[in-house]
């Protein structure tokens, strides 16, 4: 396992790229499986969920091979349906095999994915879409075993009691492209990572309408066939480096975003203070006076995104006056609080919000990374405080983060990767 040492305290300066979009790319290397030819995928980012997921779908018969930043998919071998506990307890994300596994191969095997850092993270919503379109689908032993004639349309709304589910809306439109007829999905997830996949979908021939909006129509195909495909910028990404910009004090260029992709972010950090200067395909992040409190809500999109929560939590740290953020998507997502606090933040939480009461400096201090983007907050926090930050178990930010350490270096950022000797 590394940790990072960071030297904090070093505003940020220069141009940075943004990688391709992981969450985008993950149920699009899932679609290989119900590709009749080979996928290409470009601007996939190298990270270890990416290759967690290819290790995954080489289980299940599909060979991949990455050149630079592309990576093709071909199914060679149809006769797997079994995702072992092995390889999905590693990510959560790889749920996504299991709507292609099942329109394509007519049954699944595939390990319920657990517990994680972030809460309570069920899949009902998947299972009671794919249940619509004519599958038996049973929980034994930790799997969920599905089978099914081929699927039908039906008329499915995704809508739980934290809005819409992104992967089971992923999960289902896959299913339905192979399906008899149509299906007509309510609340659907509108995030732009669903509007990727059903593009490349569309590429690969299915029938899809509606993408971006809460109600998807689709006409099932007898086929899809291969195709080649470009995946959106991290949004994500995107939104951590613009407030690594702000936290800093910096003025830095990050190239390769959109900026529909950013709205709420860009709306909360103006009204911050932080000015932002956006071109077609890049943003140059500026603060010239002081920061602003704000209060914050994430929900789904195209609202303030809960992948950048923690992220947002600690530029407030350093915000004068009272800030509260609430996270209605995932409320007990605050693992960061604890640590934020060990470095001098002035934080309560009460239910799922966090009150913040801004401090004029953080003092650096060791740190735990619990998951991937609380593990990005103490980044952002190293970046800005005085003296060294030690951050342990940084694997978390290895899933999602393609060479962070080397893109903050070069922005002038102090960040060392070595061995960790605490466990
Ligand atoms: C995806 C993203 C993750 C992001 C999240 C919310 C990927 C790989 N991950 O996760 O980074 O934080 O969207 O934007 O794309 N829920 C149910 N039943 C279900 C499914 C979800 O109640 O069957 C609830 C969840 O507990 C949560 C909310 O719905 O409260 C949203 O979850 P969901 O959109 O499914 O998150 P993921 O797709 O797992």
């Amino acid at each position: 396992m590394d940790r990072f040492i960071i030297q904090g305290g070093r505003p940020l300066r220069g141009t940075v790229q943004i990688s391709g979009s992981k969450n985008a790319a993950l149920p699009m290397m899932a679609a290989s499986l119900v590709a009749s030819g080979p996928l290409q995928l470009n601007q996939v980012p190298d990270l270890a969920d990416v290759r967690t997921l290819a290790a995954l779908l080489q289980s299940l018969g599909v060979e991949s091979e990455r050149h630079a930043g592309n990576i093709v998919l071909n199914c060679v071998d149809n006769h797997s349906c079994r995702a072992d506990y092995e390889l999905v307890r590693r990510m959560r994300a790889s749920i996504c095999v299991l709507g292609p596994l099942l329109a394509k191969r007519r049954k699944a095997i595939v390990s319920l994915p657990g517990g994680c850092n972030i809460g309570h993270r069920p899949i009902d919503l998947h299972l009671m879409g794919l249940r619509a379109l004519g599958a038996q689908i049973q929980i034994e032993n930790g799997y969920v075993i599905a089978s099914a004639g081929r699927l039908k349309g039906a008329k499915i709304s995704l809508g739980g009691d934290q809005g819409s589910t992104v992967t089971g809306t992923c999960n289902v439109m896959t299913a339905a492209c192979l399906a008899t007829g149509t299906t007509v999905i309510d609340s659907a997830a509108c995030e732009p990572e669903v509007v990727d996949l059903g593009n490349l979908l569309i590429a690969m021939g299915a029938r899809i309408e509606g993408l971006g909006t809460s109600q998807l129509v689709i006409d099932g195909v007898e086929d899809l066939s291969g195709a080649t495909h470009t995946v959106i910028p991290d949004r994500i990404e995107a939104a951590t480096l613009m407030i690594a910009a702000a936290i800093t004090h910096g003025e830095i260029t990050i190239e390769n975003v959109r900026a529909d992709h950013l709205t709420a972010v860009s709306e909360i950090l103006g009204q911050m203070g932080v000015s932002m200067a956006w071109g077609s395909n890049d943003c140059r992040i500026t603060l010239s006076g002081p920061l602003q409190p704000v209060e914050c809500q994430a929900v789904p999109y195209p609202g303030f995104p809960t992948d950048v929560q923690a992220q947002l939590t600690a530029l407030l740290c350093l915000t004068f006056g009272q800030s509260t953020v609430t996270d209605k998507v995932f409320p007990s997502r605050f693992m960061h609080v604890s640590e934020l606090l060990r470095m001098g933040a002035n934080i309560r939480r009460d239910g799922d919000s966090a009150f913040i009461s801004g401090v004029t400096s953080l003092s650096g201090a060791h740190v735990m990374a619990s998951d991937l983007r609380a593990s990005a907050a103490l980044v952002l926090a190293a970046l800005a405080a005085r003296g060294e930050t030690v951050i342990h178990r940084i694997y978390h930010l290895d899933r999602g983060y393609e060479q962070l350490e080397l893109k903050l270096q070069s922005l002038g950022a102090s960040v060392e990767r070595s061995p960790d000797t605490v466990a």
